[in-house]
């Protein structure tokens, strides 16, 4: 059985792509392997740390035409025989289409994954932790969920509670969020890695 393949999708600073490379980094070549990174914005402080990490990166740039950049995209993952996709702070939603398609390479399993910095379904979308901060909760969380078209909309896998409390400032809550996130996806990481998080392996469909 080869290693299961990972894409990582990120769009900044990447600071959970980080924390999944580790995590991969840490355990055996035999059960993991992250295939790329990818990113669709130049600028995207990722790419040089996941370079510096070892890892390949790819930048497939915005384009006016979605349908294009999509099938670029796709290309790459069925030259790697992705298995998994790990969407990391990547600003762009996939369409239906391309859902579909990766499905099809994994006997229809979904294999597309995210990480969200609230207890969905409340705060999807953009600024979450600043909006929940200014709506005074006294608690939000983290959210890993299966992807579908939706805006944050998937199937919930794991959803952790972060507190907050009284003389709690909007940076050191964030920083809450993130520890909570990494720890969060790279557990799922080390799921997949040991089999506990079956992997439908990449197969060509015509
Ligand atoms: C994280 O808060 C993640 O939950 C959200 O986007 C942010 C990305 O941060 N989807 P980073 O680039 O991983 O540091």
């Amino acid at each position: 059985m080869r290693p299961a393949r990972v894409a990582i999708f990120a769009s900044g600073t990447g600071s959970n792509a980080m924390a999944l490379i580790a995590k991969a980094q840490e355990l055996s070549k035999e059960k993991i392997e992250i295939a790329f990174i990818l990113s669709d914005k130049p600028a995207a402080p990722v790419l040089e740390k996941a370079k510096n990490a070892g890892v390949r990166t790819y930048l497939v740039e915005k384009k006016a035409d979605r349908k294009a950049h999509e099938a670029e995209v796709l290309s790459l993952l069925h030259e790697y025989h992705v298995d998994w996709i790990f969407l990391a702070g990547y600003m762009r939603l996939l369409s239906a289409d391309f859902i579909q398609r990766f499905r099809q390479w994994h006997e229809g399993a979904e294999q597309i994954v995210n990480i969200h910095p609230s207890l969905l379904p409340a705060y999807p979308g953009v600024d979450s932790i600043a909006r929940a901060f200014s709506d005074s909760v006294k608690e939000s969380g983290v959210t890993l969920h299966l992807v579908d078209e939706g805006m944050d909309t998937g199937r919930i896998l794991v959803q952790e509670i972060v507190c907050r409390s009284q003389d709690s400032t909007l940076p050191a809550w964030t920083q809450q969020f993130h520890e909570v996130e990494h720890r969060l996806y790279s557990q799922f990481l080390e799921n997949v890695a040991l089999g506990r998080q079956p992997t439908v392996y990449f197969k060509e469909t015509p």
